[in-house]
């Protein structure tokens, strides 16, 4: 079989903190693959990349909630004579309200990107992976810490990313294979509003995609185990392990009701916020 081309494999690549890695990847001399959702975007940022006088990037329109996304990933680039070297897993989103209250099919359909996605792509690729010494970065969040009352479903799926990646961090290390999983707090991308969040971002906690994915990617060739960028996710990180769970719960609900109102129905496309912090009508 002849050598296929190594890529950094990058999910969730048409907008937000994906598209940052997208950028950022380049920038530091990768070969791409890109996969999301079908749509203009996803093209267009290969478009990018490729004007840069990059080697244009493999483009992979995929829906991966559906359960042949990996092998359908898997074959695409294949044909495209390339295969991972790095597996960026950023593709997701929440949804906020009372568990019994949301849709069902949208939560399991959560589950299937947030969880299975993110398992399938981490496993798939690890021969490759390993001739590469290349790695893995999960995309997680500080919800990962602890779970949450009116947005169940996301908190216990970052949880499963976190603790897979920190086992994966451990198993594959002793083969040269790095696997880092970045839990950001609130960056300004689409997912605010995908999620049914309405209220600002909290200053002192906010991050642009850009400032996450440089400290994701620089923790990932430093091989962290865990990077949580900005000074105030940091505190926050500990506050919430350190609070007993009958007083954070309680003050959970609160803040998510404070935080949202019931999400919009399907997942409207947004033109790209510029300003961190800001919110469509
Ligand atoms: N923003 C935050 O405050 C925050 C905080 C912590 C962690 N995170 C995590 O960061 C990751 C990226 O989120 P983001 O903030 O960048 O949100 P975003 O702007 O909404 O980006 C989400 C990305 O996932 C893709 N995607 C959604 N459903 C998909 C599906 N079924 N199949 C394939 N791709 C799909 C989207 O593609 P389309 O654009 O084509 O739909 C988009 O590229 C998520 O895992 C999220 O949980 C976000």
């Amino acid at each position: 079989m002849a050598a296929r081309r190594p890529v950094a494999l990058i999910t969730g690549a048409s907008s937000g903190i994906g598209a940052a890695f997208a950028r950022l990847f380049a920038a530091k001399g990768h070969d791409l693959a890109l996969a999301a959702l079908p749509d203009a975007l996803l093209p267009a940022m290969a478009d990018e990349i490729a004007a840069r006088g990059r080697h244009p990037p493999v483009v992979v329109p995929v829906d991966l909630t559906l359960k042949d996304s990996g092998l359908r990933i898997a074959n695409e680039m294949a044909a495209h004579g390339v295969e991972p070297a790095f597996i960026v897993n950023c593709a997701g989103f929440g949804l906020v309200g009372p568990a019994a209250a949301l849709n069902r099919d949208q939560q399991l359909a959560m589950i299937d990107l947030n969880v299975r996605a993110v398992a399938d792509l981490s496993l798939r690729f690890i021969d490759s992976l390993i001739r590469h010494r290349g790695g893995i970065l999960n995309v997680a969040s500080v919800s990962a810490f602890v779970p949450s009352p009116e947005m169940a479903v996301y908190h216990a799926s970052k949880t499963f990313v976190l603790s897979l990646s920190e086992a994966l961090h451990c198993e594959l290390a002793p083969h040269g294979v790095r696997v880092t999983t970045m839990c950001s707090g609130p960056v300004a991308t689409q997912f605010q509003y995908r999620a049914g969040i309405r209220s600002k971002l909290p200053r002192l906690l906010a991050c642009s995609p850009e400032f996450v994915a440089a400290r994701a990617y620089d923790g990932l060739m430093r091989g962290k185990r865990v990077v949580i960028p900005g000074v105030g996710n940091k505190v926050l990180s500990v506050i919430l392990r350190l609070i007993p769970r009958f007083i954070l719960l309680p003050g959970q609900v609160g803040a998510m009701r404070f935080a949202a109102k019931p999400p919009a129905q399907g997942f409207p496309k947004l033109s790209h916020w510029t300003e961190p912090g800001e919110l469509p009508p």
